[in-house]
């Protein structure tokens, strides 16, 4: 098996000249590997009601707070929150943080996990009674229908169930209708035929449903275990109310409009990746149920948040400034691609990542500290090194570059291994530093 830096000696020159200048800094830690994905999370009190799969593990937030020497004197920065991991784990560290996400069930469910935080025994076991007393005969609650998947994810029944208990649920007032909205949207792939796999939403067929009044009820059974474990674990837990992060809807490549309370002192974040991977098609059911009105709708947040899928747009004078990414689009132009709009979304993902660094250089502390995991691509045998590519960008916006650590190499499909070899790629975590 050949390493990364070897695939590269057969492609372009830029992303060998990347590789050798950066080669004294990537250090592998492969330690950190199982902390990048979600899946330590599912032990882990409150993070573990809703799966936001994208997620890394609250682990992996505390092994860089401790790398840091992070303290509640510090202000730390999650410019991509998705279900707010960075914002859970700095709060119960006593570290105050703010978390932006442009994709609405994001952000939403990064606030309801903390809204948790307000709740008191027995509340929630309560409020599910009075819930089920009225959603027989309440009017069911208005979806987009006209977005097709949500004709094809339920059974008719189901579906009408839910869009009653959704009408009850909007009655609630704050903090309960935001809790209880959060259980409800964790129910929906138990409910319907989906299934958040891989890349996309796949419908399953011989899939088991529940019945939403049993999912919701396991959901207030595993809640309330969960404040329970929460309160035992951190007897000091009502301090926890002090340093509430706050959670904002909003675009990380626009951050003047945000009022930080201070400039922030670190970022421990993870963007999309460039893998065509379309946050509105996985969480396309949570949308349809509560943040758009219709398939328009839906759209204006597929074509608002980061271009890293295939549907992005970009425009003709758009051109990427990094030469290895220009590298890349010239030699993609002479193969066949099996998805034509590739090039595009490469050019928009690196376009939009440069902005978002500019914006983070403008808003940070100076010696403020960042980590960031990486995926690296590779489409048609063209390897993208995005951890290096973004890396140097970063040092032309006033960063200084620390480490680049390896934390696991993800092989290629098999189909692209027949064709190109087995050359791994890096997913990695830049270490970066403001001047
Ligand atoms: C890999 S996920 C982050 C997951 C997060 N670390 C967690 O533990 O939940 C990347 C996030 O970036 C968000 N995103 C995409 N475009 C954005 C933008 N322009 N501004 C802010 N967030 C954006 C996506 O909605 C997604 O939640």
């Amino acid at each position: 098996m050949q390493n990364q830096t070897e695939g590269y000696k057969s492609q372009g020159k830029e992303r060998l000249r990347l590789e050798k200048r950066y080669k004294s800094l990537l250090r592998e830690d492969l330690r950190l590997g199982e902390l990048v994905s979600y899946v330590g999370n599912k032990r882990i009190p409150l993070l573990r009601l809703y799966r936001y799969k994208e997620a890394f593990a609250f682990e992996f937030v505390r092994h860089f707070i401790r790398r840091f020497g992070l303290t509640t004197r510090d202000y730390i920065f999650d410019p991509f929150a998705g279900m707010g991991t960075t914002l859970f784990a700095s709060m119960l560290q006593g570290i105050p943080s703010i978390g932006i996400d442009k994709l609405p069930i994001a952000a939403f469910v990064a606030k309801a996990i903390h809204s948790l935080l307000y709740i008191e025994n027995g509340d929630l076991r309560n409020t599910f009674e009075t819930l089920k007393q009225k959603v027989d005969a309440i009017d069911p609650a208005p979806v987009a229908m006209d977005v097709r998947i949500m004709k094809l994810a339920f059974d008719e029944d189901i579906l009408l169930r839910l869009r009653k208990w959704k009408a009850a649920i909007n009655e609630l007032p704050q903090p309960l209708k935001d809790i209880f909205l959060l259980l409800f949207f964790s129910i929906l792939e138990a409910t319907s035929y989906t299934s958040k796999d891989g890349q996309f939403l796949r419908l399953k067929r011989e899939k088991h449903l529940l019945y939403p009044d049993d999912a919701i009820l396991n959901k207030v059974f595993q809640a309330e275990q969960d404040l329970e474990h929460i309160r035992w674990l951190f007897p000091s837990w009502n301090g926890f109310r002090n340093c509430l992060p706050k959670v904002i809807l909003g675009d990380t490549m626009n951050l003047g409009e945000i009022s930080f309370d201070r400039p922030p002192t670190a970022i421990i974040t993870s963007p999309p990746y460039a893998n065509r991977y379309d946050y509105t098609r996985s969480y396309c059911l949570e949308l349809c149920f509560h943040f758009v009105r219709n398939f328009e709708e839906l759209k204006a947040i597929r074509f608002g948040i980061l271009r890293s899928h295939i549907e992005s747009k970009v425009s003709q004078q758009e051109k990427p400034s990094h030469p290895a990414v220009q590298e890349v689009i010239e030699t993609l132009k002479s193969k066949h691609l099996n998805n034509p709009k590739i090039p595009h979304m490469i050019i928009g993902y690196f376009i939009d990542m440069e902005k978002a660094i500019y914006e983070w250089s403008h808003t940070l502390a100076s010696g403020a500290r960042v980590a960031m995991v990486v995926d690296n691509v590779r489409f048609e045998g063209e390897l993208i090194p995005v951890d290096l590519v973004l890396s140097e960008v970063a040092e032309e916006a006033g960063f200084e570059v620390k480490e680049i650590l390896i934390a696991r190499y993800k092989g290629n499909s098999s189909q692209q291994m027949k064709r190109y070899g087995r050359v791994p790629v890096r997913e990695s975590i830049v270490v970066w530093k403001k001047q």
